[in-house]
């Protein structure tokens, strides 16, 4: 089905640019394409035991396989030198390294990190690489997990053995990806571990953070070379009806979601609506006299996932009625309803009110609401084309403005397991064949790859 767009500027000879020296790439992270989850071993992650449990993700498919990139990581590492990226952004499996989340390193589990940074660095490709991409070590979890503030002093040892570890191939580091997961896991159940618990779930939230700032100081301690920064998703939060009533709530998902890592992250604080609501909830979590200056340690760049726009009340209809139609892997996606101002509006606003003063890397952005028959061995996936042209037109834009965006990874190399979703949910621009596992470029790969090649978006 033909996505809906809101308000996609023209391309054409004026489209906008990008900066000399703009960094195209790719995203994936280690849950959802390693497989091998019990190979080597690794140790389980909340990933593993939550998936594994039935009635947890959808049709009780569990991420056991990944996408058997374990196995196949070499000639994973030739498709993405056939994209010609600059970069790849990977996350790290932190029960692969460290199986029982601190204490004895795994080996094995290290060289095969090893091994792709090797091969990334024959191809010329850098890494960015996440520490934290939602596969707590289940033996942490059994200590308390998010939950425990002792969580922060786990991560730290983690970070500390990362950087010892990879930290020659000099990558861009990001400590977290998308610390909201953790509401989803404690708060709400729908992410592993999957607990109901809305204290527990606040708390797994600002305890993340406190990790974030042990990792970057670890990073500053050790000397090690490269960058350090974070990983958050923004969803603006829109109403199609703005009665008072609906424009509070907006507020208030706006307050419980994004704004609940950017406030202290770069205004030193939560705000006062944001301790007031949960204090009046009896959510609001443990804050020590030193947590908010270990949380604003200085970074040196931002990660910004960047997808949609949410609509509290339904996205709007243009002319049909299947506002409802919400099939996204995201749960907090409008569908077949996108709309890439979200991409401008989200840039302008870290520089104007967040007033950031480190660059900015689109970490994050891609759809799984597009074609993917695959037709005597091509997928026309031009939806996914229209998607990824309109947000890089409107990253583009904001850069005109005066954003200092350096770079833009697509979600997703290949098509992956995503989460809750199981397999339901194809964001790959490599199709993967779940029977086979084999890899098949579809129509936007070969179109991103002239982009990459072209360095302009006038294709
Ligand atoms: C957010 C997450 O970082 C990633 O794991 C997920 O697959 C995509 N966005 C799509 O939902």
């Amino acid at each position: 089905m033909a996505s809906r767009v809101a308000r996609v500027r023209r391309s054409g000879s004026d489209a906008p640019t990008l900066p000399r020296g703009f960094e195209f790439g790719v995203a994936t992270s280690a849950y959802q394409i390693e497989g091998a989850w019990d190979v080597d071993g690794r140790g389980p992650s909340v990933w593993d035991t939550f998936s594994q449990t039935l009635g947890k993700v959808l049709g009780d498919v569990p991420g056991n396989d990944g996408v058997r990139h374990y196995e196949r990581m070499d000639s994973d590492v030739g498709l993405l030198r056939w994209l010609g990226v600059d970069s790849y952004r990977f996350s790290i499996s932190w029960s692969r390294i460290l199986p029982d989340g601190v204490g004895t390193l795994n080996q094995r589990g290290v060289d095969f990190y090893r091994r792709l940074l090797d091969r990334l660095e024959d191809a010329g490709i850098s890494p960015s690489i996440t520490l934290y991409h939602w596969d707590l070590p289940q033996a942490l979890e059994d200590r308390g997990g998010w939950r425990s503030r002792d969580v922060q002093f786990w991560f730290a040892e983690y970070a500390q053995r990362a950087f010892e570890q990879f930290g020659r191939y000099t990558p861009r580091w990001a400590t977290l990806n998308e610390p909201i997961a953790n509401w989803v896991g404690y708060g709400l159940g729908v992410f592993a571990p999957g607990y109901r618990d809305e204290l527990g779930g606040r708390a797994a939230m600002h305890n993340a953070l406190l990790a974030h700032g042990q990792a970057v100081r670890a990073f500053r301690a050790a000397g090690s070379p490269g960058e350090i920064g974070i990983v958050v998703d923004v969803w603006p939060r829109s109403a199609v009806q703005p009665t008072p009533e609906r424009l509070r709530q907006v507020r208030e998902e706006e307050a419980d979601s994004y704004e609940a890592f950017l406030n202290p992250l770069f205004r030193g604080d939560y705000s006062t609506f944001q301790r007031e609501r949960w204090g009046s909830q009896g959510t609001l979590p443990e804050i020590g006299p030193d947590d908010l200056a270990l949380i604003g340690e200085p970074i040196d760049f931002f990660g910004l996932n960047v997808y949609n726009r949410v609509y509290i009340d339904g996205a709007p209809t243009e002319g049909d009625d299947d506002s409802t139609d919400v099939v996204a892997g995201n749960f907090l996606d409008n569908g077949h309803f996108y709309d890439p101002s979200v991409a401008y509006e989200v840039l302008m606003m870290l520089k104007n009110d967040y007033r950031l003063s480190v660059p900015i890397y689109v970490t994050e952005n891609g759809s799984a609401n597009c074609n993917e028959d695959v037709v005597a061995g091509r997928i026309h996936d031009g939806d996914r084309i229209a998607y990824v042209r309109s947000f890089l037109e409107e990253i583009s834009r904001a850069v005109a403005d005066g954003v200092d965006v350096r770079g833009y990874s697509l979600w997703s190399f290949l098509d992956n397991y995503e989460w809750s979703s199981a397999y339901s949910q194809r964001y790959g621009i490599i199709h993967v064949d779940l029977d086979s596992f084999e890899r098949v470029p579809k129509d936007s790969a070969y179109w991103y790859r002239e982009i990459v090649r072209a360095r302009s978006l006038n294709l």
